[in-house]
């Protein structure tokens, strides 16, 4: 009989770790307190692009409590005045000739107290001259722009770089053939991971032993200590990363911040430990942003509506420095990702890259590197393609999709594609909306003068980077790990390189272990963030994690199940191919009471041993993926716009996912309703944006508008399995895929609703004023 194993993959199982955050026990960084620790307050510019004429620190030095006053000519007599970026470029830690963006670090004031740092940052004197601001890549082009990056050798105007992806020959050739070309212009405008909890360090350098302990709101602790080992000098083993428990990161906690290198050398040189948290605002106007590309494309379809050829330009505003957090081969992330669902012949990709004077930092919230502007412009793209030809949007998607016998499906950029069934995540999400009877409705709700609309995306995402060979950030490859040792009362500790931020691997995790080692999941913990005794791993952003990390626990699971099988064999005095394992146990075949669970066998492991056996029951894998992932889905969004307001009310959400075999159900449910509310946020809501001289509007959560449970849409899920065929489980990523996927589908709806009125495109966040425009501009009012 089989034996139920409480946890196993596919179990909804409550949340481990809700135990301790839901009685406020969680230990975020602001809750230690170290002894004699020291509080660092930051200086930044006032302005976005300025000559430092001066810096006076004398009447903040005299002020109650404070220990030293941190400037960039004094970071620059220790050589830490710039710091490398993950891109490969260089970043001002605190600005020395000139500030390049508002809100950039100029000087940092470390005193007893947080009030006494603040008050005497307050207190330094700094003259600007003020520079003409370059705020957009168009600008950034223009003939006699400011040049942002004048300390940059060689570096004769505002261009960062040049990519391209795809045939151009084969494309242009396709295009000639072309019955129609239909061309979208649209803007992904700079928006804010904006994680509840902020970025923030404590640095503690012992003075007697040198070694560094730095506890850090940390996605990627391993890739971090190793840029801090290069950065300073210090020697990595010397140097300890603890991330402890964060609140939401969505990409924004990937970067190395210039905060953590002057709390660091603060540390080093007054030998004391320097805390410094960021406040919201510090948060939203200088950490990593997202988004803020323009990007044009142009879809070639023939006659029947067969799409023939994609052709795609995109400008990248970047910042003052290019500290894009992203693989080191892919200048504009994995955009080029662009040809989505759909079986394109030929594609042509090209970028460029442009310093403006706004904040750096271009990270992957909640997005595999850019696969979230590729897929909103794909998906923006085959709607208005749908409306401008006359064919039903579902019907025009479904007649261009990749067939389920294509894969593996090698794209027109080079992807390949490991599998997915398009048509059917289609089907369940048409039948669940009710699409054929909601269309009649559509128009018969036109008919009477109402502006309704229904919008649909059919994301294809790519996670799980990713193959070694060709993703790296700063050349350390993209693998994940996992470290497994069974107690011999056959309890488990499990310690992985990856960083949840709120994503639950505390419970995902330990099921992959009941599922592949028989342990139940209450009784194998899960250990993540600490370099000191986790394996390296290159961390959790990008939906990695159960693709790569999540593997790494299964292989590492079986490698022990292949030492427990030699235990049982002499436990049990059979031959090893004699023994059945079944969840939990190993049997003689034939004789299910001849049986030894994995916690005799664990005790074994320490006590009885065979002939020559090392002790133990433990292991690590480091798992580099033979491919990415690829989750798909299909969303649709019913909308309703308010024509004497321009107010657009989401009626309905259906929203189909596909990430292979599920491990907890109802975390999978969460992640996605998370998606979609960022998703909603996005598309309505949120903007930072910045006026001509370069001041930041979108800097605190009056003017950053989040959705909360007032304003976001109820969902309706529903589920498609197309197991992944080289994940060891069959698993697929799925935390961002809502984040990717939703955007385009509440957009098209507002543009289907639109669309009778020959309004084509309105950008995110689609406010009522803009749709109220849109509306009067042809001459629509109420
Ligand atoms: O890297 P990150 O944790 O952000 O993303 P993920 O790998 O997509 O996982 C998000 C959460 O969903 C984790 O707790 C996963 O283990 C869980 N998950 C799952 O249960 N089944 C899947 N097929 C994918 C993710």
């Amino acid at each position: 009989m089989a034996v139920h194993m409480h946890g196993r993959i596919g179990e909804s199982i409550k949340r481990k770790e809700d135990g301790r955050f839901l009685r406020g026990k969680g230990s975020y960084l602001d809750d230690f307190v170290l002894p004699g620790m020291l509080h660092m307050a930051i200086l930044r510019s006032p302005h976005a692009h300025a000559r430092i004429m001066s810096v006076d620190t004398s009447a903040a030095s005299a002020m109650p409590g404070v220990i030293a006053v941190v400037t960039g000519d004094l970071m620059a007599q220790h050589k830490l005045a710039w710091m490398p970026t993950l891109s490969g470029d260089t970043q001002a830690v605190l600005a020395t000739d000139k500030v390049r963006f508002q809100g950039q670090e100029v000087a940092a004031v470390v005193a007893e107290t947080k009030y006494q740092a603040e008050d005497a940052r307050d207190a330094i004197v700094i003259e600007y001259e003020i520079l003409p601001a370059v705020t957009s890549p168009d600008g950034a082009k223009a003939a006699g722009a400011a040049l942002v990056r004048d300390e940059k050798e060689g570096q004769k105007d505002n261009h960062i770089y040049h990519w391209e992806s795809g045939d151009q020959a084969k494309t242009q050739a396709a295009f000639a053939k072309a019955h129609k070309v239909v061309r979208l212009h649209t803007f992904y405008p700079r928006c804010h991971p904006a994680p509840l909890e902020t970025c923030g360090c404590i640095a503690d350098v012992n003075g007697a032993t040198g070694k560094a302990t730095i506890y850090m709101t940390s996605q990627a602790p391993h890739a971090i200590r190793t840029v801090f080992a290069l950065v300073t000098g210090l020697p990595e083993q010397q140097i300890r990363i603890i991330s402890p428990d964060i609140g939401g990161g969505f990409g924004n906690k990937v970067p190395v911040y210039p905060g953590y290198v002057v709390a660091t050398a603060a540390s080093l040189l007054i030998g004391r430990p320097v805390k410094w948290v960021e406040d919201r605002s510090e948060n939203l106007i200088s950490t990593g942003f997202a988004r803020d590309f323009h990007m044009t494309g142009d879809l070639a379809v023939d006659e029947k509506g067969k799409m023939l050829a994609l052709r795609v330009h995109l400008d990248s505003d970047n910042g003052a420095f290019f500290s894009d957090a992203q693989p080191s081969k892919f200048k504009a992330g994995l955009f080029h990702i662009v040809t989505g669902s759909y079986d394109i012949p030929t594609a042509h990709v090209t970028a460029d890259g442009y310093y403006t004077n706004k904040a750096p930092g271009g990270v992957a919230f909640r997005c595999s590197f850019r696969v979230t502007e590729a897929s909103y412009l794909i998906e923006r793209l085959v709607t208005n393609a749908a409306i401008e030809l006359g064919i039903d949007q579902a019907e025009f998607r479904m007649s261009n999709f990749i067939k389920p016998e294509q894969f593996p499906y090698t794209s027109a950029t080079g992807w390949v594609y490991d599998s997915g069934d398009y048509p059917k995540a289609m089907d369940l999400a048409l039948q669940k909306l009710g699409y054929d009877d909601l269309r009649k409705d559509v128009e018969a709700r036109r008919k009477k003068g109402e502006v309704t609309g229904i919008g649909i995306a059919s994301f294809t995402e790519v996670v799980g980077a990713g193959h070694g060979a060709d993703f790296d950030i700063l050349g350390l490859r993209m693998f994940d790990s996992a470290e497994l040792r069974v107690h011999p009362t056959g309890k488990a500790l499990l310690r992985m390189g990856t960083k949840s931020q709120g994503q639950g691997h505390e419970t995902t995790f330990a099921q992959i272990v009941t599922e592949e080692l028989g342990i139940p999941a209450a009784d194998v913990a899960v250990e993540e963030g600490d370099t000191d005794t986790a394996p390296y791993g290159l961390g959790t952003y990008a939906s990695r994690s159960t693709p790569v990390a999540g593997a790494a626990t299964a292989m590492v699971s079986r490698k022990l199940r292949e030492k427990a099988r030699k235990i049982a064999s002499h436990l049990l005095e059979a031959a090893e191919e004699d023994l059945e394992w079944e969840a939990g146990k190993f049997y003689v075949k034939g004789s299910p009471d001849r049986a030894k669970t994995i916690q005799d066998i664990a005790f074994a492991a320490y006590t009885n041993l065979p002939e020559g056996m090392e002790a133990g029951l433990e292991g690590v894998h480091y798992y580099d993926p033979p491919n990415m992932t690829y989750p798909f889905g299909t969303y649709a969004v019913v909308v309703d716009v308010d024509k004497g307001t321009g107010q657009v009310k989401v009626r309905r959400m259906v929203a189909v996912d596909d990430c292979g075999v599920r491990i907890n159900p109802m975390i999978v449910e969460g992640q996605i309703h998370g998606g979609l509310t960022e998703g909603f946020g996005i598309a309505f809501m949120e903007l930072i944006t910045f006026d001509s001289d370069g001041n930041c509007i979108g800097s605190n959560f009056m003017d950053y508008l989040l959705p909360t449970a007032w304003e976001t849409p109820k969902f309706e899920l529903g589920e498609t399995t197309t197991p992944s065929p080289h994940h060891p489980l069959g698993a697929k990523g799925v935390g961002e895929s809502a984040t990717v996927g939703s955007p385009a589908a509440y957009v098209n709806a507002v543009i289907d609703a639109l669309s009778p009125y020959g309004i084509t495109n309105i950008d995110m966040p689609i406010g009522p004023d803009k749709v109220w425009a849109a509306l009067r501009s042809k001459g629509v009012t109420e």
